[in-house]
């Protein structure tokens, strides 16, 4: 029986001073002088519900030399993530229930948090997404990494059509085009078309990697559609890109910083944050690639969000826990509540901290973020009721 002691713990919507009682993986009781047999002083420490990120690409298999399910993972706990959502744009993407099945079975090898999986939808895979079943499905309206893209107009909506209605679609609506009017005016009016053809067929949508205010005034028009945020939109601009140089390339690209303040303005009507953890290696990235990698400096970043008073802790836990699993249709996960899972974020709200890149867990080893001072950092992860991370180090 794990016994979490006298931690400030995130409990419905708000923080409360009580213990937590862990047995067989699964949270028992919460209240005051709780027994246990091994026990966790959190006094002075934020617990949070063991964070989900609904957005990663874990690489693996096909580019393990930039991820693989080891480091991704790795990277998820230390980053305070008990639960990531891996993207299907492999080398060869996740389209058929065997490459499914290929990564389910390594990531159940090598990964020390949960992973789940989005698979990709094509122009001719309806009967593999139905042999498959899963429990969300991502189709990419735009190009990006990777070889996975919906060419025909007509599969969105056979895709609409076919996948159970109450299970999100995830939807790459970004356009890279150089000229940031184009790529917008293409991204804008993808996502109206979805939105609409969502509220067709009364489905659920959700938009991936929101970075402009436009696109989420677009999505909370619909009760049919959700949308994310990454925070490196949050966190840069085009003002970054001369520092940054090839470092800086992502899609869809950083915005303008006037968009930058424009999305943190309208941050309260997103339904999640998700990292977008995409990690290249720096060769990689000189070459070319776009993608940041996002787990370890997520959480920070955000915690930062509140220092500088744009948003609440209230208002921040649940949109990178509850209302993933919401979203997901995750049972038992993303909250501290008796009966759910063990999984547990616990964070030294003042321990302060910079990035070293040397010490990330991720593969690819550097950080859009080097050199920011951060306050607030993951302390100890549990994981099933089993202490995973504890102070700063894998255990
Ligand atoms: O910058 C990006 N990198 N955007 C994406 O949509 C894909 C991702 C990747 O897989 O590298
Ligand atoms: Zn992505």
């Amino acid at each position: 029986m794990l016994l979490i002691q006298s931690g400030t713990v995130f409990i419905g919507d708000k923080f409360v001073k009580k213990d937590i009682l862990i047995d067989n993986g699964i949270i028992v009781d919460i209240g005051t002088n709780l027994k246990g047999t091994e026990k966790i002083d959190a006094s002075g420490m934020l617990v949070l519900p063991g964070l989900i990120d609904p957005h990663v690409h874990l690489r693996e298999p096909g580019a393990t030399h930039k991820e693989d399910f080891t480091t991704g993972s790795r990277a998820a706990i230390a980053g305070g993530f008990t639960t990531v959502m891996d993207m299907p744009n492999n080398t060869t993407p996740t389209t058929t229930k065997e490459r499914l099945e290929e990564k389910m079975k390594l990531a159940k090898q090598k990964a020390v948090c949960d992973v789940l999986f989005h698979f990709g939808g094509t122009d001719d895979n309806f009967d593999e997404v139905k042999k498959a079943n899963p429990p969300s499905l991502k189709l990419y309206l735009g190009e990006t990494t990777g070889m996975l893209v919906l060419k025909n107009q007509n599969s969105l909506e056979k895709h609409f059509v076919n996948f159970p209605a109450e299970r999100p679609i995830v939807l790459h609506a970004s356009d890279h085009s150089p000229d940031e009017e184009i790529n917008l005016g293409k991204t804008y009016a993808t996502v109206e078309n979805a939105i609409s053809l969502a509220n067709k067929h009364k489905r659920k949508i959700h938009i991936a990697h929101a970075s402009t205010k436009k696109e989420i005034d677009l999505a909370i028009r619909s009760k049919n559609c959700t949308v994310e945020v990454a925070p490196h939109y949050l966190f840069l601009s085009t003002n970054d890109l001369e520092r940054l140089g090839p470092m800086g390339k992502v899609y869809p690209p950083l915005r303008s910083e006037q968009k930058r303040i424009h999305l943190w303005k309208s941050l309260e009507n997103v339904d999640c944050i998700a990292t977008d953890h995409a990690p290249h290696t720096i060769e990689d990235k000189e070459s070319g690639s776009a993608g940041f990698p996002g787990l370890e400096t997520s959480l920070a970043l955000m915690l930062k969000g509140c220092d500088l008073g744009f948003i609440d802790k209230l208002w921040l836990i649940p949109k990178m826990s509850e209302q993933v699993a919401s979203i997901f249709n995750i049972e038992k996960k993303g909250q501290i509540k008796k009966g759910f899972i063990g999984d547990i974020t616990i964070v030294d709200p003042k321990k302060v901290w910079k990035v070293d890149t040397s010490e990330l867990e991720t593969k690819c080893k550097w950080s859009p973020f080097e050199g920011i001072e951060f306050k607030g950092k993951v302390h100890t992860v549990i994981k099933s009721g089993k202490i995973v991370y504890r102070e700063y180090c894998f255990v």
